[in-house]
């Protein structure tokens, strides 16, 4: 990814080999913030506090803060104290677990003195196969956007997504916006209709700033506009990222998916759901068992913002209570493909290819 021209990762390692760089997405779009990060407990404040997100984003982040753990004391209680704390600070995108039990099957068996190193060496791997897959997922995307552009040659190629699984989700790339910046990169014209993604906004602030950054032509829209754009015909596929796909093939992601999905089917639109195989869950049979995140209800009653002094500001929105739960799941039914590292797939195309 390019920030004003410039190529980064969305996480990478410190000069001095061993503190972490993330972005603190919060003050996105407005400043670029680099944060670095020091200490296992600081990782999981960055996580659970959101200055980092994304379900492969905070699995890197998650696999890096183990190494700092390590750093500090190696011994057996510390692991394991480093990971419990890690481990639970989101509960709802499996990635996050995933990446830790990678790092455990590596270190755990390690001599403490030799952990540290071997830490740092499978979390930036981790990171590098995130930017392969995510290139992958890209490559399978795009040739569904080549099939619409195809039938409908002289026509601009409108998709519709929620929240943001673009680059700043992930390493490099992003999953739903892989195979757009792709599409847009080889000629294709591509317009992207953009939720908002109340509460948090992820898609009025992250991918809209992403996609402006690409210069990729988009439009943000309320969270509930898509139901009437998809009516008029004007959307072509519906993409998203996703947080864990359970065995049964139900998509859990960002609050109001589902509801896409819903208009999606109605409207005969394809609903596309893009996934590493980092979020599939091999263990868990259906979307009603994952772990919801309900999270704290200011971030329903009160928004963020840019004040007239220039700065960013908080207001408050409503004298009501709010409830913030931050996932739903979207039924495999619904779902028109999985856009994987490994080509598009369908629900028992995942199941054969994870074994
Ligand atoms: O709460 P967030 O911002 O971490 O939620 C992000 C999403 O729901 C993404 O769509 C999902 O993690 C996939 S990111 C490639």
């Amino acid at each position: 990814m390019k920030i004003d021209g410039k190529p980064y990762r969305s996480i990478w390692l410190n000069e001095n080999g061993w503190s972490v760089h993330i972005f603190d997405q919060r003050e996105l779009p407005w400043q670029l913030k680099i944060v670095e990060l020091t200490s296992a407990q600081h990782a999981a404040i960055a996580i659970k506090d959101m200055w980092t997100r994304g379900a492969p984003l905070l699995a890197m982040t998650g696999a890096y803060g183990l190494a700092l753990a390590l750093r500090e004391d190696p011994s057996d209680e510390n692991l394991k104290a480093a990971y419990d704390m890690l481990v639970a600070t989101r509960p709802t995108a499996v990635n996050l677990k995933w990446a830790l039990d990678e790092m455990m099957k590596v270190i755990e068996p390690l001599t403490p003195i030799d952990r540290a190193a071997a830490a740092y060496e499978k979390a930036g791997k981790l990171c590098d196969e995130d930017v392969e897959t995510n290139r992958a997922i890209g490559e399978a995307g795009l040739g569904i956007i080549r099939e619409l552009h195809r039938k409908n040659p002289g026509k601009t190629v409108n998709i519709l997504t929620h929240c943001n699984a673009g680059w700043l989700a992930t390493v490099d790339y992003g999953t739903a916006t892989s195979p757009i910046y792709r599409a847009h990169d080889e000629g294709i014209p591509v317009h992207v209709w953009v939720d908002e993604t109340r509460p948090r906004n992820q898609g009025a602030l992250l991918t809209g700033y992403e996609l402006q950054q690409h210069g990729v032509p988009h439009t943000l829209i309320v969270d509930n506009a898509g139901g009437l754009l998809m009516q008029r015909a004007q959307v072509d596929m519906v993409i998203t990222g996703v947080d864990r796909v359970t065995r049964n093939g139900d998509a859990c992601n960002k609050v109001g998916t589902y509801l896409k999905a819903l208009a999606a089917h109605d409207n005969d639109v394809p609903f596309f759901v893009a996934m590493p195989f980092t979020t599939y869950d091999p263990v868990m049979e259906a979307g009603s068992d994952v772990p919801i995140e309900e999270r704290d209800a200011t971030e329903v009653t009160h928004i963020d913002g840019l004040g007239p002094d220039g700065k960013l500001t908080r207001v408050q929105l409503t004298k009501s209570p709010g409830g913030n739960l931050a996932f739903d799941i979207t039924p495999a039914k619904y779902v028109t493909g999985y856009v994987t590292e490994h080509g598009v797939l369908s629900q028992p195309g995942l199941v054969a290819r994870a074994g």
